[in-house]
């Protein structure tokens, strides 16, 4: 999207950098002095990843997660300089850009490692790696048994640094923390017996937002010892809670608020039928809002009819299916209502919010999908106003 066009979509994103800061400020009083992974796979959960990683940066963040080379690519392209942790790991044929752009790999696949480590050689660099263990996610990861000969078999290969070693938890979100506790169990003994064999492991990390927020529960003892050496928090970043029981007490800033304008304002009388498949039709004469906003710029379908944005400070029900580009509202409860009036999809007017887990949690998913599926088209406004 141009500048140009940008200035004439009603539709943006604007992110909030000193909300960020304050986020950033709670994982910090959480975390203590322990390093900071901040995560910022999938364009920093839709809020754009060079913007975030540049004020992250400002405030003394110098580790980063993401998903993929390319993500990581395009941050070193963005000048952003600091350690980039690849989580999703990489394939052989991506080893040698992993060098060339000074990635660090998550390995949790020996054979991509002894490739990695060939390039490296052939490169003459060394490649810092942090070693993967599944202790209970059922998804990447050297299972716990073949861990530690995996992990040593690892440490010896030429051109590799083994700068950490890292778990991810299952469900730490939720407020029995017993299979999280397990985990912990399993890495710790993984580390035991690497440390018997005389191996450095580095960096242990394992904390995601909810094994941060969990230290602070109150009256529940939290998990003070998953936050090992270093955290890795997304989620809380962006000012969304990873579940709904997790940190009552953490106070979180939403960075992202969604907005558009109402384009057109329809008094249409009662038996109206609004949008495809008829699902809504008016029950007495109504004053309906047509939106630009639809699920091509990643407002969720699955809110038609359960959804609901504010306009002048009042919600006003979503009517009818969500279309590619346009959403509907009924705003004939609504004072004063205009075309052009600001209309809050996911954010706050005056004492009405609809927060990123409201909206999610209406769609029957969560806000990381949400988030994340903020398309491209969406143009993301930056405000950084003092906190
Ligand atoms: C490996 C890993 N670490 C950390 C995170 C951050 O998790 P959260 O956003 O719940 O803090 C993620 C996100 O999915 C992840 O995949």
């Amino acid at each position: 999207m141009t500048a140009a066009t940008a200035a004439l979509r009603p539709t943006t994103a604007a992110i909030d950098l000193a909300a960020l800061r304050h986020n950033l400020f709670q994982v910090r009083r959480l975390a203590g002095s322990r390093d900071v992974i901040a995560v910022v796979k999938a364009d920093a959960y839709g809020h754009g990843a060079v913007a975030i990683s540049r004020a992250l940066t400002a405030e003394g963040v110098t580790r980063f997660g993401v998903a993929l080379v390319e993500e990581a690519r395009a941050l070193r392209e963005a000048g952003i300089r600091g350690e980039l942790l690849v989580l999703g790991g990489f394939t052989a044929d991506q080893a040698s850009e992993m060098i060339d752009l000074g990635l660090t790999a998550t390995v949790f696949h020996l054979a991509h490692a002894a490739a990695l480590s060939e390039a490296a050689r052939r490169a003459g660099r060394v490649v810092p790696v942090h070693a993967k263990i599944d202790t209970g996610m059922g998804r990447l990861g050297f299972q716990v048994d073949e861990a530690p000969e995996a992990i040593a078999n690892l440490a010896r290969l030429a051109g590799l640094r083994l700068d950490g070693v890292m778990t991810h938890f299952a469900d730490a979100d939720l407020a029995d923390p017993a299979f999280a506790r397990e985990q912990m169990a399993r890495f710790d003994r993984v580390i035991a017996v690497l440390a018997a064999r005389g191996i450095a492991v580095g960096l242990r990390h394992a904390a995601n937002s909810a094994a941060v927020m969990a230290v602070s529960r109150d009256g529940v003892a939290g998990l003070e010892a998953a936050l090992y050496d270093a955290v890795r928090p997304g989620i809380m970043l962006y000012g969304c809670r990873p579940g709904p029981s997790v940190g009552p007490a953490v106070d979180l800033r939403p960075v992202l608020s969604l907005t558009t304008r109402i384009g057109l304002l329809k008094r249409v009388p009662s038996g109206t039928p609004i949008s495809y498949g008829r699902t809504f039709v008016t029950r007495r004469p109504s004053l309906i809002a047509i939106l630009p906003i639809g699920y091509a710029d990643g407002y969720p379908r699955a809110l038609s009819n359960v959804g609901a944005v504010v306009v002048r400070g009042r919600r006003a029900p979503v009517t009818g299916r969500v279309c590619m580009d346009l959403t509907m509202a009924d705003v004939t409860d609504v004072p004063g209502v205009s075309e052009g009036d600001d209309v809050a999809v996911i954010g706050t007017q005056g004492d009405t919010s609809i927060s990123a887990e409201d909206a999610a949690a209406a769609a029957g998913t969560i806000a990381y999908e949400l988030l994340c599926g903020i398309g491209p088209r969406v143009p993301r406004r930056y405000l950084d106003r003092e906190a």
